[in-house]
């Protein structure tokens, strides 16, 4: 592998540092696909193929795929915006009119037929988390909300949370022999798939609180309100939601941080506290309207929808987004992951990808892969 990728290479030097003088005198605007043609058969097509789609898992199609997207990608490979070794290699060697060229060559062919898309499953996070969220609700209801005192509801939860707290669980961090049992074996997609079914179901109001004083409870509420939200709807997805939560729940919960759980914001909040505050707090968020939180998807066309507004236009050569129906999937998740992460660059992607689970980010990705390239 590594010698035929240094094979290729070579070539390009070679090809490259020819063609070079002579584009400089054409100077033109529109990319010449005869001369792009020759180029991406020399240097593009071990890789790419010769139809413009990708031969390997994780190579993208560049078969109708937008020029001007095309010729960006190489820019941004050739000073460093976007890194890959090879493709940097390649594009340092290639001029300007090279790569419009080749992007003009691409951009012409038809949409790649790709083997792979026809095995590529569509999985979607929601109905899995619905799967496996049978596996808990004897004790939490089959929607996430609970009846049990002591239980709690997980129905509209803030999803960050859900899986922080079940995680914790897993660690042992939190005791519970029961809850522990149950999630020994499940794996980080499983975890997050279970979070985003529980977050996008419809909290139900728990039953009125035995203990403690509402509205004693309010005006004490006031130190919490900033991080929960003033009526215990937080609009953080790590925050969790306290409204129309168990009281018994909210009451052990809170105490617990004054000797078990950690965690360092809820450890100077509660610190201060006394038994009778916080069973008039508790009663106060426990009387409060629940409210899942906002934006929480349930399906990946929901969230598809969204995408498409950018890359899905009808062909507008202006539009920078590139297609994305028919793309290689293990691509999309790379290059999805890489947005999030922060280690490819875009601002617009960044804050689209960043809310996004591995989970959500394999759903979306199966499904672009999963639709006929257009
Ligand atoms: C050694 C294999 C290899 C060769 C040869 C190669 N590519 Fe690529 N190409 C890749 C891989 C792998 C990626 C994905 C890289 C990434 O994650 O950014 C890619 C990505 C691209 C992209 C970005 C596509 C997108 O959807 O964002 C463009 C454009 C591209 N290549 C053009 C070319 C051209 C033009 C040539 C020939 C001059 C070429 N490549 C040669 C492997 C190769
Ligand atoms: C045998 C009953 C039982 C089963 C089955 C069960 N749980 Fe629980 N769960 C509980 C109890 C009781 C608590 C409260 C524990 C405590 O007080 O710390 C809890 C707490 C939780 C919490 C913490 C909620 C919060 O607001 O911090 C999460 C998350 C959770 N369970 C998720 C699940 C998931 C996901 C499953 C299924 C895979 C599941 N549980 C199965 C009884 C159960
Ligand atoms: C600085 C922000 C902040 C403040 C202020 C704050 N909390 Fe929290 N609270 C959090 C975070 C973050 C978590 C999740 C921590 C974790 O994972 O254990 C949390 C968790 C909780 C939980 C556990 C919920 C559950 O489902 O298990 C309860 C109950 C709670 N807070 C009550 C309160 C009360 C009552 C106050 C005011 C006295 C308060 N919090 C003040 C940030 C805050
Ligand atoms: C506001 C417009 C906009 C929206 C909305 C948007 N994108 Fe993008 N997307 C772009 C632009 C612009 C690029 C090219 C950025 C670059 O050059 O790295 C891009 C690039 C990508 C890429 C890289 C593709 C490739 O071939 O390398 C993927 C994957 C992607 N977007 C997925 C998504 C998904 C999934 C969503 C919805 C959750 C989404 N985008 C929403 C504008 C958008």
């Amino acid at each position: 592998m590594k010698k035929s990728i240094l094979g290729i290479l070579v070539l390009a030097l070679a090809l490259l540092g020819c063609t070079e003088k002579k584009d400089t005198a054409v100077k033109a605007m529109k990319g010449d696909v005869a001369a792009g043609k020759a180029l991406a058969e020399k240097t593009c097509r071990t890789c790419h193929g010769a139809d413009g789609g990708g031969v390997a898992p994780a190579i993208p199609h560049l078969a109708a795929q937008r020029e001007r997207y095309l010729l960006a990608s190489l820019n941004e490979y050739k000073n460093g915006k976007r890194t890959h070794a090879a493709l940097r290699d390649i594009a340092t060697q290639m001029s300007e009119a090279d790569m419009r060229n080749v992007a003009a060559y691409f951009a012409g062919l038809p949409a790649a037929p790709s083997a792979a898309a026809k095995d590529v499953k569509h999985t979607s996070p929601y109905e899995k988390g619905k799967a496996l969220a049978a596996e808990c609700a004897k004790c939490h209801g089959e929607d996430g909300n609970a009846k049990t005192p002591g239980t709690p509801t997980l129905a509209g939860q803030q999803p960050h949370y859900l899986i922080a707290a079940i995680l914790e669980y897993h660690r042992d961090d939190r005791k519970l022999t029961t809850m522990k049992s149950i999630m020994r074996d499940s794996d980080r997609l499983d975890l997050e798939s279970l979070a985003l079914y529980f977050a996008a179901q419809t909290p139900v109001q728990r039953a009125a609180p035995a203990r403690g004083d509402p509205a004693a409870g309010e005006p004490l509420s006031a130190m919490c309100g900033g991080c929960h939200g003033a009526r215990g709807v937080s609009i953080d997805a790590a925050t969790p939601n306290l409204a129309g939560q168990d009281a018994q729940y909210l009451a052990k919960a809170t105490k617990s941080y004054r000797t078990t759980r950690q965690n360092w914001g809820m450890q100077r909040y509660v610190a201060g506290l006394n038994d009778k505050d916080i069973d008039n707090i508790v009663a106060f968020y426990a009387s409060q309207q629940p409210k899942a939180g906002d934006q929480i998807p349930s399906s990946i066309q929901e969230i598809a929808a969204k995408c498409n507004r950018c890359h899905d236009q009808e062909d507008s050569p202006s539009m920078a987004a590139p297609k994305m129906r028919g793309q290689d999937k293990d691509y999309l998740v790379m290059a999805l992951r890489g947005y999030r992460d922060g280690k490819r660059e875009s601002t617009t992607m960044h804050n689209m990808s960043f809310p996004y689970s591995n989970a959500i980010i394999e759903g979306l990705a199966s499904w672009y892969a999963s639709q006929p390239a257009k």
